[in-house]
């Protein structure tokens, strides 16, 4: 079955990328398939366009990656999501990267779980650069990808993936450690963007012992 990837912009082409060339089958779902036609045709034949509701349904397993503030409407689309594994991958980003529009006591990922119905929301793929997502090779180590959501299968699903394309998994537990998650996001663009450190670096995890 494939994975369905909502969105083709930077997240979403780049894990349709890093998802083809480890033999997976994506179907990225957009508004206007015919935008990307040519982006996607170069993902090679593992992958291919649909609009957004086709895209949901031909997986079990779905990745948001879109705007947060489309996340709504996306979730409230499917009367009941049947158990489908569903990925949240946004940031409720304010405005020009000035921070984020909810968290401490909340986190998109549990507002996205609520509006769902019947979805096992999981939180991936949202903490680090999309460059690291087409490509996670790095030479001082293995970048980390931390993984939350209330469905121990469904988080372990979604840790297989990340450890596919490169990245340590890293089990952070239940979805409401996207409280942590979407700031940690937060850091990773902080540094970006405010303190000049560019795209090309990545979080890992270090062990003793
Ligand atoms: N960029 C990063 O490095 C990065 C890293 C981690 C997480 N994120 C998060 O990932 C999400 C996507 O970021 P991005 O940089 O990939 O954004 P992007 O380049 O702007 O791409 C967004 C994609 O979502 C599509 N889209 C918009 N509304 C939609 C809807 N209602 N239904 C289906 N598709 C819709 C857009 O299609 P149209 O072009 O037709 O509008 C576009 O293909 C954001 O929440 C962001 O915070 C980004």
């Amino acid at each position: 079955m494939s994975i369905a990837i909502i969105g083709a912009g930077n997240v979403g082409m780049a894990l349709g990328r890093a998802f083809t060339r480890r033999g997976e089958n994506v179907v990225l779902g957009v508004p206007d398939p015919q935008k990307y036609a040519a982006a996607v045709a170069a993902l090679g034949d593992k992958a291919r366009l649909s609009s957004t509701a086709d895209a949901i349904a031909a997986s079990d397993l779905v990745v948001l990656a879109v705007p947060h503030l489309a996340t709504a409407a996306i979730a409230q689309s499917v009367p009941d999501w049947q158990g489908k594994v569903l990925v949240d991958a946004t940031n409720p980003l304010a405005p020009g990267l000035a921070g984020l529009t909810m968290g401490t006591n909340t986190s998109a990922a549990e507002e996205l779980a609520r509006l769902a119905r019947g979805a096992r929301v999981v939180k991936a793929f949202n903490s680090t650069g999309a460059e690291n997502m087409a490509d996670a090779a790095y030479p001082g180590g293995v970048p980390m990808m931390p993984v939350c959501g209330d469905d121990a299968d469904a988080r372990q699903r979604v840790m297989a993936l990340a450890t596919l394309i490169g990245f340590e998994a890293v089990d952070m537990g239940p979805l409401m450690a996207a409280r942590y998650l979407e700031p940690f996001a937060m850091t990773w663009i902080h540094l970006a963007f405010r303190q000049g450190l560019g795209r090309r670096f990545a979080f890992g995890l270090l062990r003793r012992g």
